[in-house]
């Protein structure tokens, strides 16, 4: 499979590549690098499988080639992150997903979606299950 990967470089998406990768399949990173880490790529930038675009996907999300998935991943992660980049968060969790979306739909693509763990509340115990996720 081709898969675009959305906020590739950073903690989850960086390991979604590896595996991806590991299993054959060719990836397309698409990531800002605001709250990610290029070293989190690095050693995946000699592999012909490997594709880096880099750029907001709120502003566009654009793949030449076949796509056969999308996993969007890209946004700040955290409660700090949130707060230091209000707008942005906003951004990508809106127009973002919206561009994620459409390039999916373009080419009839499976589409992965790495939701906030803040709709779980404030967990009771970590890590979370179905009966202590919730409050
Ligand atoms: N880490 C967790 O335990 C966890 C749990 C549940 C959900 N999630 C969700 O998974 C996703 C990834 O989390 P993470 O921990 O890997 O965070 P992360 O900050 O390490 O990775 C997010 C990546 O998205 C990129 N990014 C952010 N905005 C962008 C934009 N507009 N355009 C392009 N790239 C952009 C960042 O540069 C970064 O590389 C987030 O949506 C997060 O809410 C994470």
């Amino acid at each position: 499979m081709r898969v675009a990967v959305t906020g590739g470089g950073g903690f989850l998406g960086s390991h979604l590549c590896e595996a991806l990768l590991r299993r054959g399949d060719e990836i397309v990173c698409l990531d800002d690098f605001s709250t990610g880490d290029p070293a989190n790529i690095a050693p995946f930038l000699g592999n012909p499988a490997f594709e880096l675009v880099r750029g907001d996907v709120s502003r566009s999300v654009d793949v030449p080639g076949a796509v056969d998935a999308v996993a969007h991943l890209a946004s700040p992660a955290s409660p700090p992150d949130y707060l230091a980049r209000p707008l942005e968060t906003l951004a990508v969790g809106s127009r973002g997903t919206e561009n994620a979306l459409l390039l999916a739909a373009r080419h009839d693509a499976r589409f992965v979606l790495a939701s906030t763990s803040e709709v779980y509340g404030d967990p009771r115990c970590t890590p979370r299950t179905r009966r202590t996720g919730g409050t």
